[in-house]
């Protein structure tokens, strides 16, 4: 079986950040199931809305790459921008489809690979895409295919897994060291154990070089909650933003190609 296959297998069985402990025991696609993962998502990752600004893309085309349960996909939504959305599973995209209709919204959605995406050169002015380009196998084909459908002067918005992070130490840890096997890389336990198999993850000079080909390029990695969780507090406090697991990126297409 292709990678791909196996990504999509993974997430058809589960959209992204609705598992049980977080829905409980509402019912499905219901407001209240919707509420739930929307309380989850933003309580341990608040910093989405300063990296996104949806707001400030009022009236924009946008596609995001990978809508899971469509929670940000709303937030684009809400804030007026003329929305297009993919994901590898039709999950995600009856989810997303639903969370929109559910506030009177919607979106242009389809079921696609986004390592081919079915748009024009030049069509949108906002590509985002929230922890989904280091699962699929060419992350490289998904960042050159964003270049292609931006419009020139457009703006990439995302997030890549860091791999100088406390994660990947606790996956190390977990997968490598207590296992009898301290040889292991962090990019080994991560394909294998982190989400679906072939999860990769970055340095910041790695992410520079893979989009070489925009114009301008930041990247701020972020401590997150999946860093902090399971040490104590006062050690955690100690961890440094460039050891977060999340990279949260920006890069523009240049404005003449
Ligand atoms: C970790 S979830 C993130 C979902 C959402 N962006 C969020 O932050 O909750 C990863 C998502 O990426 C999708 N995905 C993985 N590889 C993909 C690909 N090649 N093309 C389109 N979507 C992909 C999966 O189906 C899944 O919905």
């Amino acid at each position: 079986m292709k990678l791909n296959e196996k990504v999509r297998s993974y997430w058809e069985k589960e959209p992204c950040g609705t598992a049980e402990e977080i829905i409980g025991d509402a019912k499905p696609l219901s407001r209240e199931w919707f509420n739930r993962v929307e309380k989850y998502r933003y309580s341990i990752e608040p910093f989405i809305f300063d990296v996104a600004q949806f707001k400030r893309h009022k009236g924009k085309k946008i596609l995001e790459i990978g809508v899971g349960a469509g929670s940000d996909h709303l937030q684009w939504a809400k804030a007026g921008a003329k929305c297009y959305g993919v994901d590898l599973t039709d999950a995600a995209i009856r989810t997303t489809r639903k969370h929109l209709a559910l506030h009177g919204l919607k979106s242009n959605l389809k079921r696609v690979d986004a390592e081919k995406l079915p748009f024009k050169d030049n069509t949108f002015d906002i590509v985002y895409s929230w922890g989904v380009i280091h699962h699929s196998e060419k992350p490289e084909v998904i960042i050159a295919e964003i270049r292609r459908v931006l419009k020139r002067g457009g703006l990439f918005i995302g997030m890549i897994y860091g791999r100088r992070s406390v994660v990947a130490f606790k996956y190390w840890l977990k997968h490598g060291l207590f296992k009898g096997r301290p040889w292991r890389s962090f990019a080994d336990v991560l394909w294998n154990h982190f989400e679906s198999v072939g999860t990769k993850a970055y340095t910041v000079p790695e992410l520079e070089k893979m989009f070489g080909d925009f114009k301008e390029f930041e990247a701020q990695p972020i401590i997150t909650w999946h860093d902090v969780s399971k040490w104590p507090v006062w050690i955690s406090r100690l961890f440094p933003n460039k050891w977060g697991w999340f990279i949260a990126l920006k890069a523009s297409k240049q404005s003449n190609k």
